[in-house]
């Protein structure tokens, strides 16, 4: 894949794009090889890649039986093959797996239950299969209810791959390909990005927000108008970002006095990630529309929109949704057991807790590691902005290319982030525990030992 095909994502540095796979198996060569001969641009994390057979918890194990600590996936949010999800799936499709044209209870119960984590009045589901899907619906939506066309979205974002959804993934393709109904704003990076600090008055957010602003102008300006404006809650392609307190507010203000819909995109950071449902109820702002997907149904594919039901009802005057699978009973039970687990296992609580102990152990080994310029994020989303020097923050992208296959080598499977590649992401399941924070970072700090000395 090109410098060019890869776009701004940073986070792809640790791919395998020679197809050089020194230290592969004969197992793995082969695999690779049958791979190459079927599959049309696809590529593979590490330089040696890793045949996965099973999943247990936050626990990964490869054809030779060794075992990873999961420090990156985070779909299995309540842990890989969930023995209650697993469960809730095999009985359901033991019985019956149809579509949502007949009655059923499943999906009707799966509606009142995420209806009923969520705040204001966004009691609506539309249910998808994926996360593309779901944005590409929500933008439906906005386009109809506001009869505009516009989206803003983040420099350096990705939220999915169809052809709309693929034009908001600012990550993936050079900004002179941008189409006229779509700009871009720069992430409210308070560590490296065009402002920066830790002012104590919300002066920084405001900075940020008024960054809206011209890219509204623009977009009234080429008679497109604004339909929606769509963040992801985690800013996971810009490297894990918590927005400064009053961000979103103040952004909500401008889309909303343009006449468009706050969408939030929760593929990320909902569903417990941040230690709360979903991301935005950090920031204490209630989108028009938001939409999930990756943990909903912790490895099974379902997605859904929520939204209120006057934005339901404008909408459906003048377009019709359906989608074959989306909202299925398997998959509507598969999702309804992540929120059972969620709630009867206490794991917001667990992922406050556990949230803290890693921020504190990763704070500690910032005093003795001048590599670790800033430790970003929320909850069990956590981003670690390698630099060269703390004093010019040059990212330490090469260093940070090289991490993830030497965890990987120690059993720790850990991802990149940002737009430079310098993030290292730690996003294990929600189930993990303290002891595999302890592994996970002493491996940590035994590779970055290595790499000074
Ligand atoms: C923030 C965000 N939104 C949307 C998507 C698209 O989800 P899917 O791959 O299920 O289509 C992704 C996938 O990586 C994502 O990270």
């Amino acid at each position: 894949m090109s410098d060019k095909a890869l776009g701004g994502f940073g986070g792809l540095a640790h791919v395998n794009l020679d197809g050089e796979y020194a230290a592969a198996t004969a197992r793995q060569l082969d695999l690779i090889e049958r791979r190459k001969r079927h599959f049309a641009g696809s590529f593979l994390f590490y330089q040696d890649p890793v045949e996965l057979v099973r999943g247990e918890g936050a626990h990964l194990y490869d054809s030779d039986y060794r075992r990873y600590i999961d420090f990156y996936n985070n779909v299995p949010v309540v842990g890989h093959a969930n023995p209650r999800v697993v469960r809730a799936m095999t009985e359901q499709a033991a019985k019956l797996n149809t579509h949502t044209r007949y009655l059923h209870e499943n999906v009707i119960r799966l509606a009142e239950t995420v209806a009923s984590t969520l705040p204001g009045k966004l009691d609506v589901c539309l249910f998808t299969c994926t996360g593309t899907e779901a944005a590409e619906l929500a933008m439906r939506i906005a386009r109809v209810v506001t009869g505009q066309r516009g989206i803003i979205v983040m420099e350096n974002s990705y939220h999915g791959n169809s052809k709309l959804v693929g034009e908001m993934s600012t990550a993936t393709y050079a900004p002179s390909d941008r189409p006229p109904h779509i700009e871009a704003v720069a992430a409210p990076n308070t560590y490296r990005g065009v402002f920066r600090g830790d002012r104590e008055d919300e002066s920084l957010s405001q900075d940020y927000a008024d960054l809206m602003d011209p890219a509204l102008e623009r977009l009234q300006a080429n008679g497109e108008g604004v339909a929606a404006f769509v963040c992801d809650s985690i800013f996971d392609s810009q490297g894990a970002l918590d927005a400064p307190p009053g961000y979103f507010k103040r952004v909500y203000e401008k889309v909303r006095a343009a006449g468009g819909l706050c969408v939030a995109d929760e593929v990320q950071a909902g569903v417990g990630r941040t230690g709360t449902y979903w991301g935005f109820e950090h920031h204490d702002v209630v989108p028009d529309i938001v939409f999930t997907g990756k943990p909903f149904g912790n490895g099974h594919p379902v997605a859904a929109v929520f939204t209120t039901r006057e934005i339901a009802d404008r909408w459906a005057q003048s377009d019709i949704y359906f989608n074959t699978f989306g909202g299925n009973p398997v998959s509507a039970a598969a999702a309804q057991a992540v929120f059972d687990v969620l709630r009867e296992d206490n794991l917001l609580e667990h992922v406050k807790e556990l949230s803290h102990y890693l921020f504190q152990r990763l704070e500690t080994l910032q005093q003795k590691h001048s590599v670790i310029g800033r430790i970003q994020g929320r909850g069990l989303f956590v981003g670690v902005d390698l630099v060269k020097d703390r004093d010019s923050r040059e990212p330490a992208s090469e260093l940070a290319r090289r991490l993830p296959d030497l965890m990987k080598q120690q059993g720790v499977l850990i991802g990149l982030s940002g737009p430079l590649g310098n993030v290292l992401k730690f996003r294990p399941p929600l189930v993990v525990t303290r002891e595999d924070v302890d592994r996970a970072l002493a491996v940590f700090d035994d590779v970055l030992s290595r790499q000074a000395s």
